[in-house]
């Protein structure tokens, strides 16, 4: 047994398109965040350096006016007592160093004849700059805590005539770096927020979408399995309600399809199994009372022949309908003459007529030409005539016309037979519709010679439309158009 394993979504919280969705948002954000993080970093840390840089270099280089010429007098007591306090004024360490980077006064008194080689230092040394600033990680003079920052300033000594050495102040930085830190820790902050913020409101779009689409889609797997029935929820606005609606009025017009083809079938199916229980009947006579009369033997054939002939009008009657159904019809569309047609078909119908004494009168406007399929309008003018003829007592009168208004034509068949009744009149074009079955039945009638001629019609452009007075006759009107005079054929 084979077993058609149902592919039914399961009903996921956050399918598919809602993962792609928050990705997309949670990127983005993200993005954007790590792009201001940076720049906003760069641009306060600049700030508080420059700050740093421009309030160090005041003080230091007023210093090194004052400590000039204490240095160049070798006033060591001096020089020693003005460092300390002004170290202990702007709260780091200052240092003199002599050409070579020798240190030479130190305000915490430890690295005394150690030469530094700081590049800010060096770069004074050289004669490149007066003064140089720098962060570093500490390391580079011995007994600093190694792996904190700390910030140089340095800047020249200049004696009466030439440089005498350099003035370094160190002080630590951590708390500019603290600062720093605090403010990255708050754009992390407004990061995890903003993302958690995103992140909900992606969750909610795209539920938002995915629901409908996900319900949409259940629905169609149903209607899949063969419930015809099922619709789309329509709700909201927009795209999915459009798409609901579409959807739903695809489905109704399949569901009207499928019912009216299981009714055609069964309509069909039924007209099929009359005829041929009737035959096996009178088949069955035939065979089992061979020594039946010769006389009634005859009769029962011929009466089989009837069943044969109507079982082939049944047959040929669905299968014209069925091409026009799928479309698969041939039309032969070309210019000719319609009263001509016209007059022509009567002709074939008036024997029948005159073996009823029946009154076959044609009013036809000669020449009117037209531009259609030929033979397909002469089946309607036959049916209707047809129906003319049957439903009209003996030595009733048919009138037919032609004329043509315009670019249209006007066929009409008139007849003073027994009418059609008031409710029946809406169904007559419908398939298999019969006011008296059994009257239909016996002059040989299938019951869908007016939905061919209404489709032919249709077919054409035209409309078709009936009167009638129950007793006193009925009158059916085609309305057709002509066709643009020399348009081209198909
Ligand atoms: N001219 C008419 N006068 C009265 N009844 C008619 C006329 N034409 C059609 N009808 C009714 O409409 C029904 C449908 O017509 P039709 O489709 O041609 O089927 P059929 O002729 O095979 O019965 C007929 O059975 C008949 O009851
Ligand atoms: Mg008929």
């Amino acid at each position: 047994m084979v077993t058609i394993s149902p592919t039914r979504t399961k009903r996921r919280f956050f399918g598919r398109i809602g993962f792609q969705i928050s990705a997309v948002f949670l990127l983005l954000i993200s993005l954007s965040f790590y792009i201001t993080d940076i720049r906003l970093t760069d641009f306060v840390r600049d700030y508080l350096y420059q700050q740093r840089i421009r309030q160090d270099s005041l003080s230091l280089e007023k210093l090194a006016v004052t400590v000039a010429p204490l240095f160049q007098s070798v006033q060591s007591d001096r020089l020693d007592e003005t460092l300390v306090s002004s170290a202990g004024e702007m709260g780091g360490r200052l240092m003199v160093l002599d050409t070579d980077g020798k240190v030479q006064f130190d305000s915490y008194a430890e690295l005394m004849g150690l030469r530094l080689e700081l590049p800010e230092v060096v770069s004074i040394l050289t004669g490149s700059r007066t003064a140089s600033y720098g962060i570093h990680t500490l390391g580079a003079i011995p007994g600093e805590d190694a792996g904190s920052r700390i910030a140089y300033g340095a800047v020249q000594i200049v004696g009466t005539e030439k440089p005498l050495g350099v003035l370094l102040y160190a002080s630590g930085v951590n708390e500019m770096l603290k600062s720093l830190r605090d403010v990255e820790r708050q754009l992390e902050l407004v990061f995890i927020i903003v993302a958690a913020i995103a992140l909900l409101a992606a969750v909610f779009f795209s539920n938002l979408i995915t629901r409908p689409v996900n319900e949409l889609s259940d629905t169609i797997q149903q209607m899949g399995k063969g419930d015809l029935s099922v619709r789309a929820k329509v709700k909201g606005t927009g795209e999915m309600r459009a798409l609901a609606e579409n959807y739903n009025m695809m489905a109704e017009q399949l569901e009207s399809l499928d019912k009216s083809r299981n009714q055609f079938v069964s309509n069909a199916s039924h007209e099929l199994k009359t005829p041929l229980t009737t035959m096996k009947i009178l088949l069955e006579n035939v065979l089992y009372q061979p020594d039946m009369p010769v006389e009634m033997r005859e009769e029962f054939l011929s009466d089989m022949n009837h069943e044969i002939d109507r079982l082939t009008n049944v047959v040929g009657d669905l299968l014209s309908l069925t091409q026009m159904d799928s479309r698969k019809m041939t039309v032969n569309m070309a210019w000719f003459d319609l009263s001509d047609t016209v007059a022509n078909t009567l002709h074939l119908l008036r024997p029948q007529a005159d073996k009823r004494a029946q009154e076959l009168a044609a009013k036809i406007t000669p020449g009117i030409m037209m531009y259609g399929d030929q033979a397909k309008l002469e089946q309607v003018v036959y049916n209707l005539t047809e129906n003319a003829l049957k439903y009209t007592f003996d030595g009733g009168r048919i009138v037919v016309s032609l004329q043509s208004k315009g670019k249209q034509a006007f066929l009409s068949v008139q007849d003073n037979g027994i009418g059609i009744p008031d409710q029946d009149i809406a169904h007559i074009f419908d398939r298999f519709y019969r006011v008296d079955k059994a009257r239909s039945r016996e002059t040989g009638g299938t019951g869908l010679g007016l939905s061919i001629v209404r489709q032919l019609v249709t077919m054409h452009g035209g409309e078709i439309s009936v009167t009638s007075t129950p007793g006193k006759g009925s009158t059916f009107t085609v309305r057709l158009p002509l066709g643009e005079k020399g348009g081209a054929p198909a």
